[in-house]
């Protein structure tokens, strides 16, 4: 029997789940479908109403609404699949949005882009499960030792981000050039330490997924390989036909070669990583010096950044591609063609290691 992934009272009878990508990126389409064929689909939050009416006025608003939607559309789209949401932790009034998502009756909600120290109280008798995302053993073990300390719980699960990953990234330039694979994969062994002594404190075993740079089957085979119990995968998504995002975007990803995948400073000052283009390349002083604000990061200053990071990923997912930017993971110079989401399970279904 092949390995499924058990979270709680949830099993995905494949061990994959599709990475939350905003913005615009995965919505309830793609979501639902990966939920549909035995994944987990995750849903982004951000900016997750930028094509509803009242949106430019009234973003938040507007974006609240909007997830009741998509999860909904999600779960009718899944037929008694498992769905999510990603919430990043940076979120301007971050505590509406898992509120909303948990009224909405996410399954999930996998948080990163800082550490969600008071999720616990958020999802309160609810039964949607909470996972941080973390990127390091110090980061894990903060965020399990708080949760334990404060809440007298443990996490339901742990996504490992590593370096390879896409959008914003949690490492500094520096460590980005730095690390290599042999040596990331010892920082996921001692992550998978501090949930293995978490898990047992609490008689439980916490999963773990690995994401960043898993494109094929034999990238899940080798992380699996490393003890974890499935993978976080978006890239590989971004090129099927049920993604949300514009053709034009897909096909970036289709024209992109291994050196137009780069790191870029994103206005709020994280790395992240994109594909080159008329964009990235632009210097700062021909990019557009006046916008209104869309609510989307707590600590973004519109006077001190270079462009907003909401108009440049909806230019991107709306096709507009020389004034956006196309966020990706390293790995999106190997997509060669469009699939279905069916197609791209049933490959990691072959590939999932037997119990
Ligand atoms: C286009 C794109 C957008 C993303 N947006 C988000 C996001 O809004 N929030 C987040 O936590 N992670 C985001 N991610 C990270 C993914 O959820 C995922 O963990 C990571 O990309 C996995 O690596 P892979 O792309 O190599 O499979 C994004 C990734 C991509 C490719």
């Amino acid at each position: 029997m092949k390995k499924s992934l058990v979270i709680g009272d949830l099993a995905a009878s494949i061990p994959v789940i599709q990475g939350g990508m905003g913005v615009g990126v995965s919505l309830s389409r793609l979501a639902g479908n990966v939920a549909k064929c035995g994944g987990i689909g995750i849903i982004s939050t951000a900016q997750i109403g930028y094509q509803e009416p009242g949106f430019d006025k009234h973003p938040i608003e507007t974006n609240l609404k909007a997830v009741a939607k998509h999860i909904q559309r999600a779960k009718e789209i899944a037929k008694g699949g498992i769905v999510g949401v990603n919430i990043m932790v940076a979120t301007k009034r971050y505590e509406e949005y898992v509120r909303a998502a948990v009224k909405a009756g996410a399954d999930l909600i996998i948080s990163g882009a800082g550490l969600p120290t008071m999720l616990p109280t958020l999802v309160e008798k609810s039964k949607t499960k909470i996972a941080p995302v973390v990127s390091t053993i110090k980061s894990a073990s903060v965020i399990c030792k708080l949760w334990d300390r404060k809440f007298k719980r443990c996490p339901d699960l742990v996504v490992i981000e590593g370096p390879k990953a896409g959008g914003h990234l949690g490492f500094t330039y520096e460590e980005l050039e730095s690390i290599t694979q042999e040596g990331y994969e010892e920082e996921i062994k001692g992550i998978l330490d501090v949930t293995g002594q978490y898990g047992e404190k609490y008689g439980r075993h916490i999963p773990v997924v690995i994401a960043g740079g898993i494109y094929d089957g034999e990238d899940m085979r080798h992380a699996m390989g490393l003890g974890a119990d499935g993978v976080q995968v978006a890239t590989r998504f971004v090129t099927t036909y049920e993604c949300d995002a514009s053709k034009a975007y897909k096909q970036a990803y289709l024209d992109a070669k291994r050196e137009d995948i780069k790191i870029v400073k994103s206005p709020v000052g994280m790395p992240g990583r994109a594909i080159r283009n008329k964009f990235t390349e632009r210097g700062v002083e021909e990019r557009a010096s006046s916008w209104k604000c869309h609510q989307c990061l707590e600590r973004c200053n519109q006077k001190d950044i270079p462009y907003c990071i909401t108009d440049a990923l909806i230019h991107a997912v709306t096709g507009k591609l020389d004034q956006g930017l196309v966020f990706c993971g390293e790995n999106a110079w190997r997509a060669e063609k469009l699939e279905h989401v069916s197609e791209v399970m049933e490959e990691f279904a072959q590939a999932c290691p037997e119990v």
